[in-house]
C-alpha cells in the first residue's frame, strides 16, 4: 500500500484527498481531504446544472490539490500514484478532475490510476475498515445512482438491480422541489417526515412483489405530485408518506437481492448519500437481522461524493500493480 492523491469531480462536489493505504486507523489513512460543495451554485435550479458544475470544477480544482498536499505537509514527490474518476458522470467534469490528473501524473512521472466512481462508493466501507471482507452484498443509492451489486472482490463486481427510470436520491430530490423544500431535498424530506404520519397518504410502492429485480420512481414521484396538487394533504405527511413509500420499495428489492446473492456473503452494506437517511438505516438494519447478516454503513462523510473513497480505490489498485495509460478516456456511462 502506498500514498494515493485522489480526485473526484463527477457531479456536484469537487474533491481531493492523500489516502494512506497501509495505516492502521481511519483517521490516519485519510491524510488530508477537501471538498468543496456547488450546492449554493445549483438551487436557483432546483438540481445539478452540468455546465455550471464544469466550469465551477475548473475554477477550483489545482488550488484545491495545492492547498490538500499542503495540509498533510507532502509534495506530489511523496505521492505513489494519482488516482481520478474516469467516469461515470456529468462528462465535463469527469473530464476536469481526470485531466488535472493526467497533468500531474505527466509533471511528476507518477502512475495514473483511472478510477470507476461507483467502485470509490463500492469500496468506501472497506476504506473505513478493511477488515470488511469481500464478498458484501451492496446497496448503492445516491442522487445517481441506484444499485445493488454483489462485491465479489476488486474488479469483479455482480450487478443484482438498478434503477428503470429515477434514482432514489433523485427521488428525494424530486419530492423536496414538489414540497418546495429546495435543494438537495433528502435531509429536507427527512426532517419534514419527522413531523408527519407515513400512512396519511396512500402512495404506491413501484415493482413490490414484482419478479423483476428492479428499482422504480417515477410513478412514485408522480403521485407525490397529484396529491399534493389535491390539496388534501399536509406537506409533512406528504414527505413522510413518501419516504415510507421509498423505504418499502428499497427493502423488497433488497430482500430480493439478498436472496439472489451467493450464499457467503460477509455483510449488507449501504453507500451512497441517501445512506444518511436515519429511517432508511432503520429498515435496513431489520433486513439485514433477518437475513443473518451485519449492516455496514461507513460514516456518512464517506457515503456522499468524496476523493478519499477514490484514492482508496486507487490504493486498492496500485496494491494489485495496476495502472491506466495518459490517453485514458473519460466516460459518461460506465457501468461496473
Ligand atoms: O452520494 P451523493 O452525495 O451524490 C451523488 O453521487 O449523487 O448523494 C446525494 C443524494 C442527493 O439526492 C440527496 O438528496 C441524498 O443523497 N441525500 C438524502 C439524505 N442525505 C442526502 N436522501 C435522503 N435522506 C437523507 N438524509
Ligand atoms: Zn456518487
Amino acid at each position: 500500500m502506498a500514498l494515493i492523491l485522489g480526485i473526484e469531480s463527477s457531479c456536484d462536489e469537487t474533491a481531493v484527498a492523500v489516502i494512506d493505504g497501509s495505516a492502521k486507523t481511519l483517521a490516519d489513512r485519510i491524510v488530508a481531504q477537501r471538498i468543496a460543495s456547488q450546492d449554493e451554485a445549483h438551487r436557483p435550479y432546483g438540481g445539478v446544472v452540468p455546465e455550471i458544475a464544469a466550469r465551477a470544477h475548473a475554477d477550483v480544482i489545482a488550488p484545491m490539490v495545492a492547498a490538500t498536499l499542503a495540509d498533510a505537509g507532502l509534495t506530489l514527490d511523496d505521492m505513489d500514484a494519482i488516482a481520478a474518476t474516469a467516469g461515470p458522470g456529468l462528462i465535463g467534469g469527469v473530464m476536469v478532475g481526470l485531466v488535472t490528473g493526467k497533468a500531474l501524473a505527466m509533471a511528476s512521472g507518477k502512475p495514473l490510476i483511472g478510477i470507476n466512481h461507483l467502485e470509490g462508493h463500492a469500496l468506501s466501507p472497506r476504506l473505513a475498515d478493511p477488515t470488511l471482507a469481500y464478498p458484501y452484498c451492496l446497496l448503492l443509492v445516491s442522487g445517481g445512482h441506484c444499485q445493488i451489486l454483489e462485491v465479489i472482490g476488486l474488479g469483479q463486481y455482480r450487478r443484482l438491480a438498478t434503477t428503470i427510470d429515477d434514482a432514489l436520491g433523485e427521488a428525494f430530490d424530486k419530492t423536496a422541489k414538489v414540497l418546495g423544500l429546495g435543494y438537495p431535498g433528502g435531509p429536507a424530506v427527512e426532517r419534514l417526515a419527522r413531523e408527519g404520519n407515513p400512512r396519511a397518504v396512500p402512495l404506491p410502492r413501484p415493482l413490490v412483489g414484482s419478479g423483476e429485480p428492479h428499482f422504480s420512481f417515477a410513478g412514485l414521484k408522480s403521485a407525490v405530485l397529484r396529491a399534493r396538487d389535491s390539496g388534501q394533504y399536509a406537506p409533512a405527511d406528504l414527505a413522510a408518506s413518501f419516504q415510507q413509500a421509498a423505504i418499502d420499495c428499497v427493502i423488497d428489492r433488497t430482500r430480493g437481492a439478498l436472496a439472489a446473492c451467493a450464499p457467503n456473503m460477509t455483510a449488507l452494506v449501504v453507500a451512497g448519500g441517501v445512506a444518511a437517511n436515519a429511517a432508511l438505516r432503520g429498515a435496513l438494519e431489520a433486513l439485514a437481522g433477518e437475513a443473518g447478516l451485519p449492516l455496514v454503513a461507513p460514516p456518512v462523510k464517506l457515503c456522499t461524493d468524496n476523493a478519499a473513497m477514490i484514492g482508496w480505490a486507487g490504493a486498492e489498485r496500485f496494491a494489485t500493480g495496476q495502472s491506466d495509460p495518459l490517453d485514458l478516456p473519460a466516460r459518461p456511462r460506465w457501468p461496473l
